[in-house]
């Protein structure tokens, strides 16, 4: 494969940025503007798909730390770990979370008022949730320094904690149980 030159990398990020941009402000203007009996609906599906997308990075990550543990640092095997890793973070994980967010505030604020025990309950359970993601992110910068600091043992371990909050959190939403 071709290295790309500077100037190509940097075309490429600008359009990237250009195309975050358009969507973005298609978003703001959608929430901002649009009549909230046919926003609220859309904002929900979307809601619900952002979250899909970023629990299946929160359960695939882990996992992939678990085999990548056990890869001899410098092989080919760790080095395809770490792309897989970044990738799923960057093209996957961190927008998903950002959508998460954007449309979950929206609904907290327009629908509930930022009302009621089960969403607060939920606001707190999703805050963990965002931090176990950060905790992941920080730990494969370490992969992709081969900085090597857990076993195998406490990523499977920590495959458990997206899986716990996941059931809490949707058992609150949808049961609303206080
Ligand atoms: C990122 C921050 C989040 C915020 C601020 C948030 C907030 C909300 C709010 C206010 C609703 C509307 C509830 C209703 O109108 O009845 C909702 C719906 C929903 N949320 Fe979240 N949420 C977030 C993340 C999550 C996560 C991580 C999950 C799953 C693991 C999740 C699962 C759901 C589901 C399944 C619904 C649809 C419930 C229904 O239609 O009854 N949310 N969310």
């Amino acid at each position: 494969m071709e290295k790309q030159t500077g100037e190509q990398a940097g075309n490429k990020a600008a359009l990237r940025a250009g195309i975050a941009l358009v969507v973005f402000g298609a978003i703001g203007a959608l929430l901002v503007f649009g009549d909230p009996a046919t926003v609220y609906p859309w904002v929900k599906a979307l809601h619900v798909i952002a979250v899909i997308s970023w629990m299946a990075g929160l359960l695939y990550l882990p996992r992939l730390f678990i085999y990548h543990t056990d890869a001899a640092p410098g092989s080919e095997k760790a080095e395809t770990f770490k792309v897989m890793e970044q990738r799923l973070l960057k093209i996957i994980m961190r927008p998903a979370m950002i959508f998460s967010w954007i449309f979950g505030l929206y609904l907290a604020w327009k629908v509930h008022q930022f009302q009621g025990g089960w969403l607060h309950a939920k606001l707190l359970a999703v805050v963990l949730l965002s931090g176990t993601h950060e905790f992941f992110a920080k730990s494969a910068r370490d992969f992709a320094r081969d900085d090597i600091r857990h076993t195998a043992r406490f990523w499977r371990l920590m495959n458990e904690i997206p899986t716990v909050l996941m059931i809490v959190i949707v058992i609150l939403v949808i049961v609303q149980p206080f």
